[in-house]
């Protein structure tokens, strides 16, 4: 659903633009929050808008917000929290807008958000397993690498051991966690080391989902490269596919659905890991040897 379809559904003023996972498409979108918490990653223009000031919603307003599709009578059966960070709020006030949600969209069966490590540093498990049960399901965790050097190079506030501690944390209270890992982050230097060491964080944190997208940069990328003085390019479709056959290689995963399907991938990529390792291993070498025989997406047809 596009943000307008949502808008001419649903009466909810939005502050645009609007994100969402892809696989969020069916869910009401409710801005518990404005912008970004963090909002430095280097590669990320998503909330750099000067009215995308990170803020977070009032409460009345949003109970005013949730009455009124509850009494519009539209379906809903999914909400995801946005924006870029919702799970920065405080525990207390995101029980505040589960119990909201319980209270007049009864039928709601998943509610999700996007998730920093870092907004669960002063959670516990117990309060992240109220969340759960209050509605809670599923947090989108962008650990974009798990290595270290590239981490710090994006700007990202993160390292291995805290994604690591988060994404053991979600799983310890119930939740399922699907993590985002962006292909060609380190430009050809570190490409090696960012996919060994991200399916090193997977194979310790066994998400319930992964999914892959490759780094784009439509509004240009000196802030990006500047980090790595000058030394950063673009990974060529060969050098990515590379890329890709290194971290699936690694990858060790007892049951992830695993999506390489965004828009910014050339390679669709879609299966279960471990189950489909050896199937897909095979479709990124066949990319890899035989380009012109694979079914790859055009410059045209890819986006962010
Ligand atoms: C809207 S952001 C919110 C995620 C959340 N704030 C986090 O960092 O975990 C969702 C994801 O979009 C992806 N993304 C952002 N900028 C991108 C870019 N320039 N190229 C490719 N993917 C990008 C990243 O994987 C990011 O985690
Ligand atoms: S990737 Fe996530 S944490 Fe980083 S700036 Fe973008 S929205 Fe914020």
């Amino acid at each position: 659903m596009s943000v307008k379809q949502l808008k001419t559904m649903y009466p909810l003023s939005y502050i645009e633009p609007l994100f969402r996972p892809p696989s969020e498409w069916k869910s009401l979108i409710l801005q518990v929050t404005n912008g970004c918490s963090w909002n430095k990653c280097t590669f990320c223009e998503m909330y750099t808008g000067e009215n995308k000031k990170f803020r977070p919603k009032k409460i009345d307003l949003l109970e005013q917000e949730i009455i009124s599709i509850a009494q519009s009578g539209l379906p809903v059966s999914r909400v995801f929290l946005a924006d870029g960070d919702a799970m920065m709020l405080p525990f207390k006030r995101l029980k505040e807008i589960l119990l909201l949600i319980q209270k007049y969209l009864p039928q709601v069966n998943r509610v999700s958000s996007y998730c920093l490590p870092r907004n669960l540093t002063n959670k516990t498990v117990e309060q992240l397993s109220e969340l759960n049960k209050l509605g809670l399901s599923l947090l989108y965790i962008g650990c974009e690498s798990g290595d270290d050097e590239v981490l710090a190079l994006i700007n990202k506030g993160e390292t291995y051991q805290t994604s690591l501690i988060a994404l053991q944390k979600i799983t310890a209270a119930g939740l399922k966690s699907s993590v985002m890992i962006l292909n060609g982050l380190g430009g050809p230097e570190l490409s090696q080391q960012h996919a060994q060491n991200s399916a090193r964080l997977m194979n310790e944190a066994q998400p319930d989902y992964l999914s892959t997208l490759v780094v784009s940069f439509p509004l240009g990328m000196d802030r990006f490269s500047a980090a790595f003085d000058g030394a950063f390019r673009l990974l060529t479709q060969a050098e990515l596919f590379a890329e890709m056959k290194a971290l699936l290689t690694e990858l060790e995963l007892n049951k992830t659905i695993f999506r390489s399907d965004h828009a910014s991938n050339y390679l669709v990529l879609k299966g279960i890991l471990g189950r489909d390792k050896t199937k897909l291993l095979a479709q990124v070498e066949q990319a890899i040897e035989q380009p012109e025989n694979t079914n790859l997406r055009s410059e045209w047809q890819r986006g962010l």
